[in-house]
């Protein structure tokens, strides 16, 4: 096993008050954009969420504020068609984007989301980290290394989120974590340590937390 890209699960205490203490205070939405030049001031720093459609973006987004509707989430794969700006502590954006690699929907619109995703990931200066959540069960696609390589190109560095985690077998795992190293090790861009979630059980949720209230 490769030890680069541990999977961080523990954290000091201080850093998991601090994300609670950030995690605790008033979460609002702002705004949902559909094109470049309707994105807010980039007065604060931000955070996004990205990932393939029902990788679990908005509901992670309601884990984290602990509020059930704040973020749209459902079954149905591309849910999240705007870009969604939500103000935290108004002192941070976090960004819930539409998912990609969906083709279920008209392929004009689309190919719209997927502009617009592209734009916003290789141009938005305020973007101190972008989440990219993966399914636990599936690791890494190649939309996945697609997106992966276009934050390395932009410099835009990028945290992998593993999600579900309650879906996913002990003894599947590893391959999974493996393959994902694998991938990972290929991104420049790529943050050197690994997150796991389940939104359903509450794992992960005070590191990740913590994690992000750590971005400055
Ligand atoms: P798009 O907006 O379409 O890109 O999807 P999304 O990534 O925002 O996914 P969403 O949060 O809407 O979740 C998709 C489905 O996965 C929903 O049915 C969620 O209830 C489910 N889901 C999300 N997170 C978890 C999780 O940690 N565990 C389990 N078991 N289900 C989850
Ligand atoms: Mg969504």
């Amino acid at each position: 096993m490769s030890m680069s890209f541990p999977i961080c699960e523990e954290m000091d205490d201080t850093l998991i008050e601090n994300g609670r203490k950030l995690f605790a205070a008033e979460c609002q939405f702002v705004k949902g954009v559909v094109a470049m030049d309707g994105l807010p001031n980039p007065d604060r720093i931000e955070i996004c969420f990205a990932g393939r459609s029902n990788v679990g973006k908005s509901t992670l987004i309601n884990a984290l504020t602990n509020r059930k509707g704040l973020a749209r989430s459902s079954n149905t794969p591309g849910r999240t068609q705007e870009i969604n700006y939500f103000d935290l502590a108004s002192s941070l954006y976090l960004v819930d984007l539409p998912g990609y690699g969906y083709a279920n929907a008209p392929i004009d619109i689309v190919s719209k989301w997927q502009r617009l995703l592209k734009a916003y990931l290789s141009g938005r200066q305020n973007l101190r980290r972008a989440f990219v959540l993966v399914d636990a069960r599936h690791g890494i696609k190649s939309v996945d290394n697609e997106i992966m390589s276009l934050l390395d190109k932009a410099a835009v560095t990028f945290q992998l989120i593993l999600t579900k985690s309650d879906k996913i077998k002990e003894k599947d795992s590893e391959i999974i974590y493996e393959q994902v190293r694998q991938n990972l090790s290929k991104h420049v861009a790529a943050y050197p340590e690994i997150l796991i979630s389940s939104s359903e059980r509450g794992d992960g949720i005070p590191v990740i937390r913590g994690v992000i209230a750590d971005i400055n």
